[in-house]
């Protein structure tokens, strides 16, 4: 091991793991959709650094608006009013379209706090005091946002904050045993009604929020089925409950459009986002309101701040990645090699056995791997993290989850990289394939 990945090891603390075993790969530079490590061996960058890195390594303009910003004004409190933050606001309210035409942006840090910020708007909203999310969801690591996360990862935290319930969102590939569907809208209507059913489980007058990853990502990279979402609003509505949209890792033209709901039928009242806003070159997330909720806090006071909240720093990354977004046309790079990235895990979903699944949606996709297509048996935890470090080893830099391996490229990748990059998905998956019963 390198020294400066022991004297990592003796100081940092890495997330989500036990850190005896960790062996962290020292990376010496990154450029475009490439990062290397200290041998000088170059690595694919597959999931974009925890599906942030957008717009890839190296960004001339977004480094050129943080060094600006830095020389003109590095920081100033969130209680005054400057040029870059009027900009970013009006930027990120329009961008968000007419879902949230006289509505209001509060800026935060990153995706957790984004969360956090949102539960309150919601009880302060309402007056009511539960929230209702996905088991299968992830909405951050901080102490509230890991009870509003539905998977394990929230198991540390509890018994966490009162107040938080989860129902089953839709998962069609692992529903349980006996529930049959012919047809998508079977999957709409099946899960809906596990909704609904939790709704009024919960009592429908004392739930403030129900919040969805628009699409979910790190649990499966999940595309809610066809009226999903549609109808998750028609119940918000009825019960007056306010439906939050966690736009974390699927906005910012992940999915192929500017956020995921775009592509939905759905007009949120809330949604957070964070990751694509900055493309983690400074840390930057944000909470959107609707009007309305805007509109109440014009008489009702707002008990919502941060000392970084509206920070210069990342409101200067975040108008220059929005309008990088533009000039590189990224919006028709997904589509286009959405395309392509759909055509080759179809091809390669029919030559491997051991994919059970792989879905995907604009350059978002996860490829989930079983032992068994015929029972959908999991790999267990070790053989998932060998064939991680199978691709790693020939150079293509992803994670998985209990089950999948992510494949979320920077948005700026070529169909060239693409292709080049998951023929080594290929190449490994032969090797996977000799695993399964
Ligand atoms: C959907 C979603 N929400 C929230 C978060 C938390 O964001 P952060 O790690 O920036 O706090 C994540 C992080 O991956 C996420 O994927």
């Amino acid at each position: 091991m390198s020294e400066i990945a022991e004297k990592s090891k003796l100081y940092n603390l890495h997330s989500w793991a036990a850190q005896g075993a960790l062996d962290p790969t020292v990376v010496t530079r990154a450029e475009g959709i490439y990062f290397w490590d200290e041998d000088g061996k170059r690595y694919y960058d597959m999931s974009s650094q925890l599906v942030n890195s957008n717009l890839g390594h190296g960004n001339r303009a977004l480094i050129e608006a943080i060094k600006n910003q830095a020389e003109s004004l590095p920081f100033i409190g969130p209680g005054y009013a400057l040029d870059v933050r009027s900009s970013a606001a009006e930027k990120i309210v329009r961008f968000a379209g007419p879902a949230f035409e006289g509505g209001k942006v509060f800026f935060t840090n990153a995706g957790a706090d984004a969360n956090e910020n949102a539960i309150k708007f919601c009880k302060e909203y309402t007056g009511r005091w539960k929230i209702l999310s996905m088991y299968n969801s992830y909405h951050g690591s901080s102490f509230g946002a890991s009870s509003l996360t539905g998977e394990a990862r929230r198991f540390s935290a509890e018994p966490g904050v009162p107040g938080f319930f989860h129902f089953d969102g839709p998962y069609a590939y692992r529903a349980p045993e006996q529930v049959h569907f012919e047809t998508e809208a079977d999957v709409t209507s099946y899960y809906l009604g596990r909704l609904h059913e939790a709704i009024i489980r919960e009592g429908q007058d004392l739930i403030a929020g129900i919040f969805m990853e628009t699409v979910v990502g790190s649990n499966g990279v999940l595309a809610p089925p066809t009226g999903y979402l549609a109808g998750a609003q028609e119940l918000c509505n009825k019960y007056g409950i306010m439906l939050v949209l966690d736009e974390v890792m699927a906005g910012f033209f992940r999915t192929g459009t500017r956020f995921a709901f775009h592509q939905f039928d759905v007009k949120p009242d809330i949604v957070t986002f964070a990751k694509g806003s900055t493309c983690g070159y400074v840390p930057l997330g944000g909470v959107l309101l609707k009007k309305e909720i805007a509109d109440f806090f014009d008489e009702n006071k707002m008990w919502n701040g941060l000392t970084y909240s509206a920070h210069p720093m990342g409101l200067a990354a975040m108008i220059a990645a929005l309008n990088e977004y533009e000039r590189l046309g990224i919006e028709a790079n997904v589509k286009k090699l959405g395309g392509v990235l759909a055509e080759v895990l179809n091809d390669m979903t029919a030559r491997h056995v051991s994919i059970g699944q792989a879905r995907y949606i604009g350059l978002f996709s996860q490829v989930e791997l079983v032992k068994s297509r015929h029972t959908k048996e999991k790999f267990d935890a070790p053989t998932i993290a060998k064939v991680v470090r199978l691709l790693s080893g020939k150079g293509f830099a992803t994670y998985s989850n209990e089950s999948g391996i992510m494949v979320a490229p920077p948005l700026i990748i070529t169909e060239q990289e693409l292709r080049e990059a998951l023929a080594i998905f290929d190449e490994v998956l032969d090797e996977v394939d000799k695993l399964t019963n």
